[in-house]
């Protein structure tokens, strides 16, 4: 077992020379995003609860959904993703999300 300890020292030494890693861009592009909540009211409801982690794009190119269904997407948002939703918002987001053109009837 002489070789033993030579060959763990050599294994211990290997894992220590994992390949430096080298970052070749300084910047990045984020996807162009044009879009802005339509001005409505409970707009700047939706400004304060939905736009810190989502275009406004990516909420109006929902389907039209019923008001029971945005209720139980604001409580996922809250209980699953830790999302700072103010209940006194939830009136103005609820009217907002279910009017205009591509709300539910
Ligand atoms: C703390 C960050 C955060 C906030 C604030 C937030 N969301 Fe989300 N939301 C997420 C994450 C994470 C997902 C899951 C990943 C995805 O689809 O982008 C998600 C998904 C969604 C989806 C996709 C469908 C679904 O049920 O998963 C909708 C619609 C949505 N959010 C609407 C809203 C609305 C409306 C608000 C404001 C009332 C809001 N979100 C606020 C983090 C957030």
């Amino acid at each position: 077992m002489k070789w033993a300890l030579p060959i763990l020292l050599l294994a211990v030494t290997a894992c220590d020379q994992s390949p430096a890693v080298t970052f070749t861009d300084v910047s990045i592009t984020l996807p162009e995003d044009k879009g802005a909540f339509p001005d409505r009211p409970g707009r700047q409801a939706m400004i304060a609860n939905c736009a810190g982690c989502h275009s406004p794009s990516m909420i109006l190119t929902q389907p039209r959904l019923s008001e029971e269904h945005w209720k139980s997407t604001i409580k996922k948002m809250r209980e699953v993703y830790k999302a700072p939703i103010n209940p006194a918002d939830e009136p103005d987001i609820l009217a907002y999300l279910t009017s205009g053109e591509a709300a539910a009837q």
